[in-house]
């Protein structure tokens, strides 16, 4: 798939391989600075400037968010701290060390970390935080809102995928936090109609699709993310349009009994529901030829019996009102459910292999 000469490419990643097999992708040097200055770009509209220290706790290796934010970090003059993922007590003790301003991890693993703080008997509201770059999978305002608060910083979101470079596709600027201004000059998106492939206009639903206007070793024409969102003027930065938060993948979507659902549909109602912690999980069952999905939540510490029982009402209630389906919910144990140290998985398929 290269468009040089294997000697030009000076590093290759691999895409996490939603879709099944990773994707192999390589960089130029020249590539690699332009990755670089975006993802500089990205840190600076979230609010960076040289000097503040970057905890970076996206996975390095293959992986694009590791190494693409650290080379960004320091192309933007901070100084970086490589914590990459995993080791949660020791992220921690890290943070606690060297009093990063800014952290750029998962949603779902910043979940996490704030309960691990807590584990430790650390407010994590004290910590030296005020900005979080939160990407690589899709979360929704009610888990800003959730981060916001309890570590008191603002969470921003950044976008992006291995095929066209990595993190820094398009990002979101602190002043407005309102969805993610696309790098216009080097990456040129359209939405297009997911099943009839027509392109939309501005404000329309669908997939977002790219052409890369400057890249070497691998330009993409027309890439297909299968992310689903819709494009806006430009706010923050009036050069760029903006991209709304993505609400999922196409290939993401449950189909249950007909309708519709995404998993942030469900994070909506969830992280609504007092007593409930924002953890969850996915189920898919059948029975008969009926599918059915359990919504596996956890009760936060402390919750009496009576407590969960409405919040089980509640999340049950929020999706048959919001979503359009039933859904059966298990409100689990506190800490039960398997912690994400990168990107998340939701959803669980048990159902019968077909045939
Ligand atoms: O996840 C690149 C990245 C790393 C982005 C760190 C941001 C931060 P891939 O592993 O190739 O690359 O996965 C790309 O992840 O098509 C989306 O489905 C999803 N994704 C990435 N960022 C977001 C986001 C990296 N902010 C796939 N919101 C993409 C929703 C996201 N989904």
């Amino acid at each position: 798939m290269f468009a040089v000469p294997m000697s030009e490419v000076r590093r290759i990643h691999a895409s996490s391989g939603t879709t099944g097999r990773p994707t192999v992708v390589g960089y130029t040097e020249r590539d690699l600075s332009m990755w670089a200055d975006m993802v500089a770009r990205s840190i600076r509209a979230a609010g960076g400037r040289p000097g503040h220290k970057v905890h970076i706790s996206y996975g390095y290796g293959l992986f694009t968010g590791g190494l693409g934010a650290h080379y960004g970090a320091e192309r933007a003059g901070c100084t970086v701290i490589p914590a990459s993922g995993g080791m949660t007590a020791r992220q921690v003790q890290i943070i606690q060390d060297f009093q990063p301003e800014i952290i750029m991890v998962t949603p779902s693993y910043m979940l996490t970390l704030l309960d691990e703080f807590e584990r430790q008997g650390i407010d994590p509201r004290a910590s030296s935080l005020r900005v979080g770059i939160f990407g690589a999978e899709p979360w929704t305002e009610e888990m800003r809102r959730e981060i916001e608060q309890r570590l008191d910083l603002h969470a921003v979101d950044i976008y992006g995928l291995s095929e066209v470079i990595g993190p820094g596709v398009a990002s979101e600027c602190v002043e407005t936090k309102d969805g993610l201004h696309i790098w216009e000059d080097q990456f040129y998106p359209e939405v297009v109609d997911p099943l009839t492939h027509e392109v939309l206009p501005e404000g329309e639903h669908g997939e977002l699709v790219f052409t890369t206007l400057t890249k070497e070793a691998m330009p993409v024409i027309r890439y297909r993310t299968r992310d689903l969102t819709r494009l806006l003027p430009g706010t923050a930065r009036p050069a760029f349009r903006r991209m709304e938060k993505v609400s999922g993948r196409s290939d993401d979507m449950i189909i249950l009994r007909g309708v519709n659902v995404f998993p942030s549909q469900i994070e909506e109602v969830v992280l609504r529901t007092a007593q409930v912690a924002p953890h969850f999980q996915l189920r898919l069952t059948r029975q008969g030829r009926m599918d059915e999905l359990t919504v596996r939540a956890e009760a936060r510490p402390g919750a009496t019996p009576e407590q969960r029982a409405a919040a089980a009402a509640a999340i049950a209630a929020g999706v048959k009102e919001g979503v359009g389906v039933t859904v059966r919910v298990e409100i689990l144990d506190p800490q039960t459910l398997v912690r994400s140290i990168g990107k998340i998985t939701r959803l669980v398929d048990d159902r019968p292999a077909a045939g």
